[in-house]
């Protein structure tokens, strides 16, 4: 059975007095939840604060990205066992934005992943087709070969501590979702790709979310398919109501 992961990225948005905001209130209407995962990622600069605020509660911190060094002269970039001392459990790696506006590679997500997870965090690793790949029906191929670099020797007990989160470029902020069965399809084919890499154990345990535009609208029908085990979600997590509405699909 694999617990349902339901995680908030707020990407560049919210001062830290917003942050503290929105998770005040989440922490009073997610208090009974206990049936899935509820984790959200503030930016690097409200993360300190809103770990501090979360203590003790039902939600758990996650961070948007990282560098796979543990210190040194990276300017600008923020390492793993920094992200473990305040509490951080998960991190989202391979986001599409960080793919396309920052020029990330399959090789840069894999080497964080792995810098990750020798660190004792989870990596949320993000994958997804845009547009064009998908009118050109490279869809699958596409994905499939993210799984395979992004993962590149992670040993399959490590594979516990991994989620992926297929998000469809061209569904991301734009209020289009990918049907539920399509989703799921992809999602499917995901985990084909996990059993190939791995075995039948790893697929059946791997937790995989589905990402782009989901909504309270949406998020019972995407989150009651088979293979989708959780969202990744953006805009509708910065409402607390709305956020508040998926957790509790
Ligand atoms: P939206 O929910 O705003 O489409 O964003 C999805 C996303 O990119 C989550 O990481």
């Amino acid at each position: 059975m694999r617990t349902p992961i339901i995680a908030g990225n707020w990407k560049m948005n919210k001062t830290v007095d917003e942050a503290l905001d929105l998770v005040r209130k989440l922490k009073e209407s997610l208090k009974d939840v206990k049936d899935r995962e509820i984790v959200v990622c503030p930016s690097f600069v409200a993360l300190y604060a809103v770990a501090k605020e979360i203590e003790g509660s039902n939600i758990k911190l996650g961070a948007q990205n990282c560098y796979y060094e543990d210190n040194g002269a990276y300017t600008g970039e923020v390492s793993p066992v920094m992200l473990k001392d305040i509490g951080v459990e998960y991190v989202v790696i391979g986001h599409s934005e960080r793919r396309s506006y920052f020029a990330e590679s399959d090789d840069l997500v894999n080497k964080k992943a792995k810098a990750l997870l020798k660190k004792g965090l989870k990596p949320i690793i993000c994958v997804g087709e845009s547009l064009e790949q998908r009118e050109a029906g490279e869809t699958e191929n596409i994905v499939r070969k993210q799984v395979f670099r992004d993962l590149d020797g992670i040993e399959p007990y490590q594979l516990n501590d991994v989620v992926i989160a297929y998000e469809p470029i061209w569904a991301i902020g734009t209020g289009k979702t990918a049907t539920s069965e399509e989703a799921n399809r992809v999602i499917s084919l995901i985990r084909d790709t996990i059993k190939e890499m791995y075995s039948e154990k790893e697929a059946s345990v791997l937790r995989i979310q589905y990402g782009g535009s989901v909504k309270p609208e949406n998020a019972t029908e995407l989150m009651t398919q088979s293979e989708i085990d959780g969202a990744l979600v953006g805009g509708a997590s910065l409402d607390a109501e709305a956020f508040e509405a998926i957790v509790k699909f």
